[in-house]
């Protein structure tokens, strides 16, 4: 069984030991609100959000806020501003963003803006299309009133004249740097309602022009409100090729529960993926009565889950410690 670490943020919130079996947020009790987001920088996400659903507001707009906080934060090398670039230097970004009615926007291959989550809810809101890229991504963000910067700090430019110096690509180390990956956000409000979002530098050092799951519906993020929502993290490639999320909300909508969904859809890339044991993907899930699951193909997979009592930082399961 794995042990699981617990880190807390907020003088409310007490410290408990939760073990895989009896982990309370695993049992669908029906909580609500709640947020629960990819990673350690989840933690700071999930405050933000969680402001936006105790006071009684919208599942979206908690997700949409709660993620800019990563986004902005230079200290996390895999999101928006301090994010790490491609082999040529740029910082390019992928989004996307889903709502209670099945609406969703999504930007991707978008170069300049510390915010695509917000780009990406404008492609939603105010256009006919679901999903715009490159420089016409750029086109529709300025004409939003979204403001160009430099996204490469000084130290990323740094670690990237480094890296050039062996220039060897390699997405996924089984180090699992925690502060390596995408990070997707679930939640439910105070009326039941359900939304999700997903936003990234993507993987670094990637060839310029890769796109990777985090801005495809359905592979990065699916919300059904009938049933629950699913998202990822890891290496998107793995995602996009079983379409990961729409698969989980699917399983979830069959019965099984959010773990076991989230099991089922890393047993699919491992099942299809002979180099799988270099390749870490990570799921969670959230099932419209409350239950949160996660499963990841490594260990090392963390997830924050933001119930207002106590804002967790969990260990996923993992398909290699099976
Ligand atoms: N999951 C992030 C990416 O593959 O770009």
């Amino acid at each position: 069984m794995t042990t699981r670490r617990q880190f807390l943020i907020g003088a409310a919130a007490s410290v408990a030991t939760l073990s895989s079996g009896s982990h309370a947020f695993s049992q669908g009790n029906g909580r609500r609100p709640l947020v629960i987001s990819t990673w350690s920088h989840g933690l700071a996400s999930n405050q933000k959000a969680w402001d936006i659903l105790e006071q009684g507001g919208r599942a979206l707009d908690a997700v949409e806020q709660g993620v800019q906080v990563a986004e902005a934060d230079p200290e996390v090398s895999s999101v928006g501003y301090g994010g790490r670039p491609d082999r040529e230097g740029h910082v390019t970004l992928d989004s996307c963003i889903m709502d209670e009615k099945g609406n969703a926007g999504s930007v991707a291959f978008l170069q300049n803006f510390k915010h695509p989550i917000a780009v990406a809810r404008k492609v939603m809101e105010e256009t006919p299309h679901v999903m715009i890229v490159g420089q016409g991504a750029r086109q529709f963000a300025l004409s939003q009133g979204f403001r160009e910067e430099d996204l490469l700090t000084e130290e990323s430019r740094k670690e990237w004249q480094h890296w050039l110096k062996t220039a060897e690509y390699s997405p996924w180390k089984p180090a699992n740097d925690p502060n390596h990956d995408t990070i997707s956000m679930l939640a439910v409000d105070q009326a039941g309602d359900l939304s999700g979002s997903c936003t990234t530098s993507g993987l670094a050092y990637k060839m310029h022009g890769r796109v990777g799951d985090s801005p495809i519906i359905g592979a990065a993020l699916f919300v059904d409100n009938d049933v629950g929502a699913a998202c990822a993290t890891g290496v998107g490639e793995e995602v996009m090729k079983t379409v990961g999320s729409f698969l989980i909300v699917e399983l979830m909508r069959q019965g099984m529960s959010a773990k076991e969904a989230c099991r089922e859809g890393v047993l699919r890339i491992v099942k299809k993926n002979p180099d799988w044991k270099n390749t870490q993907v990570g799921y969670l899930a959230l099932g419209r009565n409350g239950d949160v699951g996660a499963y990841a193909i490594h260990p090392g997979f963390q997830y924050a889950v933001h119930d207002g009592q106590q804002n967790l930082l969990l260990d996923a399961d993992n398909y290699l410690e099976e």
